[in-house]
């Protein structure tokens, strides 16, 4: 793995991959936690943002104070389980605009296809951070950056919460621009495209439709 594939040793971050990883963690407990790290890892991968500085006055004086450069990156969830890490990732910069990409796998032949496509109009001002949990096979996640480039994104970053090797694989060199953070890095793909280890289903674990 090269540099654009980054696990950070990050103890709340791991803490909370155990928590989701265990088979009895029931949905809403899964869906809360899932959000927290959607939370840190935006705070992660986002620590370069460009900055700007202004004048502000605290209670006790003025000040030049760090502010974040306009405009900031868009989040881009990829349905259904981005939503999940979305939510989380909301909390940290909440002002930021939000697309949503519904992508399906075939089964057979793990395969994903478009059903919805929901980003903003001004993205070829932006950068975009793609969301979506699980990166198995890539196919979902390769298909989702090229639609963000498509749309003019300037730069294009990608998280997740379990990544396999082989997706990362895919990932790098379908994409060798966009740096990919993730909470832990697995062993392979079982014969069904699932992580192993892995969480299982991380969209019928979040939505609670397994
Ligand atoms: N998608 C999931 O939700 N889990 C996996 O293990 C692989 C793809």
């Amino acid at each position: 793995m090269d540099s654009t594939f980054r696990v950070p040793r990050h103890a709340l971050l791991r803490a909370k991959l155990t928590l989701i990883r265990r088979r009895e963690t029931d949905s809403a407990t899964f869906r809360r936690v899932l959000a927290e790290m959607g939370a840190i890892l935006t705070a992660e991968i986002l620590r370069d943002l460009p900055e700007a500085m202004a004048g502000i006055e605290t209670p006790v004086g003025p000040m030049d104070a760090p502010v974040l450069a306009a405009p900031e990156p868009c989040l881009v969830a990829v349905l259904r389980a981005g939503l999940g890490l979305l939510e989380g990732a909301r909390m940290v910069l909440p002002d930021a605009p939000v697309g949503h990409l519904g992508l399906v796998r075939d089964e057979a032949t793990l395969q994903a296809s478009e059903y919805v496509v929901r980003l903003p109009r001004d993205l070829a001002q932006r950068g975009a951070l793609v969301l979506d949990p699980m990166l198995a096979t890539g196919g979902s996640a390769i298909q989702a950056i090229a639609r963000v480039k498509q749309a003019g994104a300037t730069s294009v970053r990608f998280a997740c919460v379990v990544a396999a090797p082989e997706g990362v694989r895919a990932l790098q060199a379908a994409h060798p621009d966009v740096p990919i953070l993730s909470a832990a890095l697995d062993e392979r793909l079982n014969e069904h495209g699932y992580i192993v280890p892995g969480l299982g289903d991380a969209g019928d674990r979040c939505f609670g439709t397994d």
